[in-house]
Parts: C-alpha cells; structure tokens; sequence
C-alpha cells in the first residue's frame, strides 16, 4: 500500500523525504484518465513540478507572486506532510508540461459523525488549452478522489462566469459565499 514519503522515513529527514508524488497515485482515476486527449497525462502534484510549469498554469486564475523554489519546497513539504488532507493533481501534455491543475482540501469535521468534506480550490487549464475537457476531467478526478478517501460532499466557490462550467460537472447552485480579506 502507498505510504506518505514522509510517513516512511520518519520525521527526522523530512527535508529529503517528500521526493514522491503528494498523494497515492492510486486515487488517481483510471477512467478519468482514460478519457484525456491521446498523449495527455494526469498524477498527482510532485515537488519537481516547479520547473515543470505548475506556477505559470496558476497565473492564469490568479496573482501567484515570484515564487523562489526554496519557498516551493518549503510549501510542497509541509502539504506532503499533512499526508491525507492535499490532493493537488495535474495534467500534462505529450512534453510532461503542466497544463492544468486542481485541488481538493479534506476537511475532518466533528459533525455528521466526524464528517469529511472536500473543498475543491484552484482549477485551472492554460489559455491555449482551454475546450478540450481538460477542466471536467480534473473535476471528475477531484470528485472521485473525495469520495474514495470518504468525503460525504465536495464544495467549491466560483465567480457566476464559471457556474456554467461546474454545472456541466455535475455541481449545483447552493447557498451563497461571503468573504473577509485581511
Ligand atoms: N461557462 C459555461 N460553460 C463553460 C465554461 C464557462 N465559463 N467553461 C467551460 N464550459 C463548458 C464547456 O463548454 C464544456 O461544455 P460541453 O461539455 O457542453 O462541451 C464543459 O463546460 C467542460 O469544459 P472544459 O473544456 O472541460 O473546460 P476547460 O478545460 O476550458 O476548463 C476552466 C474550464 C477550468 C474554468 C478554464 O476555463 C479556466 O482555467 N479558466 C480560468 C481559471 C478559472 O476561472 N478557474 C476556475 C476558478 S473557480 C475554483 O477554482 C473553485
């Protein structure tokens, strides 16, 4: 069975421990991937994924800041650390790019008897990749690994421009979001 880098070498080298993929590429869905364009990958994040383009497919949804590969490491690290509580994913293209990205974040909860509820973050395909199903392929893996490790929902927050979108994958309109900034 797959084990965390770190949960297998102890906390003691987690500096050099945490060279794996995030997460069991087991939860990976074979019927998700399957259904990428021919040549198209999906895994888990990896660390090495900071010179595979992984930064620059976020700048397409948001402000990320120069982010120096320490700084990726020290941030890889400790998510990998968490063991259970990261699901980043990507998808390459035929040239091992990262040309899209997702994540789950598994909440443990006390209520609903110690519920888990999967909050869905950061969805994102490249401009010039954008219509190929990339997105719904990244939503249905996110979907399949939430309910694998035991979540009873998955919820996410989006702008009205992309409802449309999640609505094709299946999520619906509930309740409404509210923010504070600090
Ligand atoms: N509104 C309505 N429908 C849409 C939209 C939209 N904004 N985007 C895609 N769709 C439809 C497609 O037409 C397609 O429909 P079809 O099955 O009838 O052909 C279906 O949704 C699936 O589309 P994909 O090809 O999988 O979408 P794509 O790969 O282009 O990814 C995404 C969609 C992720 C929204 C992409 O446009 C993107 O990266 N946008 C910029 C970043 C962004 O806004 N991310 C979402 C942030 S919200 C969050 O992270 C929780």
């Amino acid at each position: 069975m797959w084990q965390s880098p770190v949960a297998i070498t102890g906390a003691e080298n987690m500096s050099h421990s945490t060279h794996g993929p995030l997460f069991s590429p087991s939860l990976i869905s074979p019927d998700v991937t399957s259904a990428l364009p021919e040549k198209y990958t999906m895994r888990p994040l990896q660390r090495s994924d900071y010179k595979a383009g992984v930064l620059d497919v976020l700048r397409v949804l948001t402000t990320v800041g120069e982010i120096s590969e320490q700084a990726w490491i020290e941030r890889y690290d400790w998510m990998a650390r968490r063991g259970d509580e990261y699901y980043i994913l990507v998808v390459c293209d035929g040239e091992e790019k990262v040309v899209g990205t997702g994540c789950v974040v598994v909440e443990r909860k006390f209520i609903h008897n110690l519920g888990l509820v999967g909050h869905i973050e950061d969805i994102v395909v490249n401009k010039d990749q954008q219509g190929k199903k990339l997105g719904l392929r990244i939503i249905e893996a996110l979907d399949y690994i939430a309910e694998k490790v035991g979540c009873y929902k998955t919820i996410l927050d989006c702008s009205e421009t992309n409802e449309g979108f999640y609505v094709k994958c299946g999520y619906k309109r509930v309740g409404l979001e509210m923010a504070q900034y600090y």
